[in-house]
């Protein structure tokens, strides 16, 4: 029998909710993810839930998101009049329900203000095994790994390098998260050998995702937990 693989809600559950909104967040625990993936910008002071440098395709407004203010951004609809929540109020509703993959997709102090954070929040009982950051951006993530090493982090790619998994050796990450462009069963050996999980984006097909388990890989994102809850329960049951 293949492993047990591990759910992220990707942006929440995509599929279902608005994506990066805490109903999206709240959906992706109700659809049985184990974890939940989250994109965040530093601007303004805060950390913003949001994929997309620019507005226009996740809500009612327009241009850059740091080309605005906390309360424009607090002011606009980011789908089914869900608003753009900050990382705190992501945490505060999550409550240990998921582990949390926090993507920092913004590198103008963002490693050190989702440091900051985690660290509050690991003071006051967040486990830390319940935490992870990730980044394409790595000397962004390494910033965030000198900050705050006790956290695992992991190495995301859309390729394959010439050396394998070692980049993500040389960072101290705990994993690498590759795109399902790209999933080759050397790279798979290769991370494994160098004791790092495999985790693959993004995944929403029962019959690519059982091809992925037999592959012997550790975890997918998908927008939707629910349909991987239910192959990964087909899996078991087999
Ligand atoms: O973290 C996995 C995945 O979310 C990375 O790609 O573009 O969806 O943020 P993207
Ligand atoms: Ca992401």
């Amino acid at each position: 029998m293949s492993k047990p693989l591990t759910i992220y809600g990707h942006r929440g559950a995509r599929a279902h909710a608005p994506e990066n909104t805490l109903l999206g967040l709240e959906t992706g625990i109700r659809l049985g993810a184990d974890w939940l993936e989250i994109d965040v910008q530093h601007h303004a002071g805060e950390l913003w839930l949001m994929h997309d440098l620019t507005l226009e395709r996740t809500t009612n407004g327009r241009g850059y998101l740091n080309q605005h203010s906390a309360a424009e951004l607090r002011a606009l609809d980011a789908g089914q009049g869900q608003r753009i929540p900050t990382l705190a109020e992501a945490m505060t509703l999550i409550e240990q329900r998921a582990g949390l993959n926090i993507e920092l997709k913004s590198w103008d102090g963002c490693a050190e203000a989702v440091a900051d954070h985690l660290r509050t929040a690991i003071a006051q009982g967040w486990p830390l095994q319940q935490l992870r950051v990730s980044s394409f951006h790595l000397p962004e993530l390494w910033a965030f790994k000198q900050a705050l090493p006790e956290v695992s982090i992991g190495v995301l790619s859309c390729g394959v390098p010439l050396d394998w998994a070692a980049v993500a050796t040389e960072m101290g990450a705990d994993s690498l998260h590759i795109s399902d462009e790209f999933v080759d069963q050397k790279l798979i050996d290769d991370a494994h050998a160098r004791g790092l999980k495999v985790l693959v984006y993004t995944v929403n097909d029962p019959a690519q995702m059982r091809a992925l388990m037999a592959q012997g890989i550790d975890g997918i994102f998908t927008d939707a937990p629910g349909i991987a809850r239910a192959a990964l329960e087909a899996a078991r049951a087999q």
